[in-house]
């Protein structure tokens, strides 16, 4: 492997037994016996002889041929990195090549083009993403740091994975930026935590992080422990050490306490907080005048639905003329089965409160948490972490698990949330495969299921659109006497109602990317994600209406990936 315009080599192993060692050399030293002459590097990934996971670094010299050696370990992931101009490049990923075992840099058009892998929504390189997070605009890019779990395509202790972008659409990957604790990675059998969810802000020359650090017991219970920290970055490359603000949470609030996301209102800063209080779920506030020191105010809301353990990833915001407030429903199920639903309340702020005036679900189909907005240019845009939540995942040998949905452009209009994909989407609109009107759509085979739908109806119709199938297994968008809603079959989500909050249907956005689809109705009145695997990479749209006439238009077009 050539390190060509790198200079860093970051290797994240776990020890498999004791001495677990990782080593990098200069090739000429490997052809000639392999043995450290000195300009080898060692990497221990042990601690007292335990599964340990480690984050390696190694200093190498710009084109030149290194090998990795691993005794005792195994590489999770593999990159290089520390060029200037990384904001640029993005990391290089190092795989091992199946021919010989050795690293190699990886051909990233064939790993990303797999059947159970987006296409065009961003997903890790490999392994397990959960929330988004510190998503901001700063100095010309686009930033989103991830929970990541570099390790496994499972969630364990977390990191903060990086990816910048300058168009919303196409991301490069950056190094990661945060890890868990060392305590938690040296006693992972007995505490799990890490760098939990939190937020950015971007001000003209730095950017200032707020997360939480969660350490505790293997399961939640009173003896864990939520603490609001905060870092900053001038260039989003280098960190400061992070410090903590905020110890504990409020006597009145439960041991969740966690993801911070702060704003600006008038000459004061806000900070909300995910939580529970009296066994309701509660958004909580915080308030500063310098960012750094922060009182507790009171619940900003609080839920009055039960059985929601609390609130997370809450978000808060003025969006026109209104204040915006949105939460995920942690362990919550609504009646029609639909589990951790994201909920949005809209009304004024009064009294350091939002008196809420309507609410909604942010999204129908349910297969989207953990949303995180930031404004840019006037433009309010929000990212949901696409979750598996009906366990519908199949693994695959170095695959993704977890991504986010195409950011959204919100508005209130009429009292509801209104949710559009970015426009910047159209981008990726490659060929017309079909485009018509007055007549059903039958497209059985789709190359590359990868595709946007549009269409508009006049009055109304009742239609069934299959959007997936595999054997006995399908995915369809229905209107019927029930509304409108996403039916799965064969799947673990059959039997869920996954309904909009929409009288009628006007028009249609459909995203199909793989194993996800995003669905937007009646220009963003209501969205619903949903995550469907399907065993080969071939898709179908197939449209049916009663009354085909009373479709106006149907327009189907290729997506192109963002990852050539
Ligand atoms: C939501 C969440 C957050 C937490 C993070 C941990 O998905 O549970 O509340 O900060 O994920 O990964």
């Amino acid at each position: 492997m050539n390190t060509g315009q790198y200079t860093c080599l970051e290797i994240f192993a776990k020890q498999t037994a004791a001495g677990g060692l990782v080593r990098v050399f200069p090739v000429k030293h490997v052809s000639s016996g392999g043995e450290n002459d000195g300009e080898g590097q060692n990497g221990m990934v042990q601690a007292a002889g335990k599964t340990y996971h480690a984050w390696l670094k190694f200093q190498v010299q710009q084109d030149t041929d290194y090998e990795i050696l691993c005794e005792s370990c195994e590489v999770s992931l593999c990159y290089l990195s520390g060029n200037e101009d990384i904001l640029e490049t993005g990391v290089c990923y190092l795989e091992r090549r199946q021919t010989d075992g050795r690293f190699a840099i990886a051909d990233q058009a064939a790993w990303y083009d797999q059947p159970t892998r987006e296409t065009y929504h961003f997903s890790p390189w490999k392994n397990w993403m959960n929330d988004p997070n510190g998503m901001c605009w700063f100095k010309g890019y686009y930033h989103m740091f991830y929970q990541f779990n570099p390790h496994g395509q499972e969630w364990s202790n977390m990191y903060w994975g990086h990816a910048v972008s300058c168009d919303l659409i196409h991301w490069s990957h950056l190094p990661v930026v945060l890890e868990p604790q060392a305590e938690i990675l040296e006693r992972p059998e007995e505490i799990k935590g890490g760098a939990f969810s939190g937020c950015a802000v971007a001000m003209e020359d730095e950017v200032i992080f707020y997360l939480t650090r969660h350490k505790g017991p293997l399961i939640d219970c009173g003896d864990t422990v939520e603490q609001q920290w905060m870092m900053r970055s001038r260039d989003m490359i280098h960190f400061s050490k992070e410090k903590c603000m905020i110890e504990r949470g409020p006597g009145e609030a439960s041991f969740d306490f966690r993801d911070p996301k702060v704003l600006q209102i008038g000459e004061r800063w806000y900070m909300v907080l995910g939580s529970a209080s009296g066994g309701q779920g509660a958004i909580l506030l915080y308030e500063s005048r310098d960012m750094e020191h922060w009182e507790y105010v009171h619940p900003l809301l609080l839920e009055e639905q039960e059985k929601i353990r609390c609130f997370e990833c809450p978000d808060f915001m003025e969006l026109d003329g209104k204040y915006l407030a949105m939460g995920a429903w942690m362990e919550h199920r609504d009646e029609g089965g639909r589990y951790q639903m994201c909920r949005y309340y809209i009304g004024d702020w009064k009294e350091r409160k939002l008196e809420i005036e309507n609410s909604g679900w942010v999204d129908f189909g349910s297969n989207c948490y953990a949303t995180q907005s930031f404004v840019h240019q006037g433009r309010r845009i929000m990212v949901g972490w696409i979750s598996d939540f009906y366990k519908e995942h199949e693994a695959c040998e170095n695959g993704a698990y977890g991504s986010v949905t195409i950011p959204r452009e919100l508005h209130i209009r009429e009292g509801k949330l209104y949710m559009a994909p970015v426009r910047e989407i159209l981008s990726l609109k490659g060929d017309i495969l079909y485009r018509g009107g007055g007549e059903n759509v039958e497209m059985k085979e789709i190359t590359g299921n990868a595709y946007r739908a549009e269409m508009r109806f006049n009055g109304n119709p009742f239609f069934s659109i299959l959007l997936g199938r595999d054997g006995e297994k399908s995915l369809s968008l229905i209107h019927g006497r029930d509304g409108l809603q996403i039916v799965t079959e064969g799947v673990k989500s059959e039997g869920i109602y996954f309904g909009a909050e929409v009288e009628e249907v006007r028009t249609l956005e459909i995203y199909m990317d793989r194993r996800v689809v995003e669905v937007f109705v009646n220009e963003g009145e209501a969205a619903g994600t949903k995550i469907f695997y399907n065993t080969s990479k071939n898709g179908c749209f197939e449209l049916y209406a009663d009354e085909p006439e009373k479709i106006a238009l149907a327009e189907l077009a290729g997506m192109k990936s963002i990852w050539q």
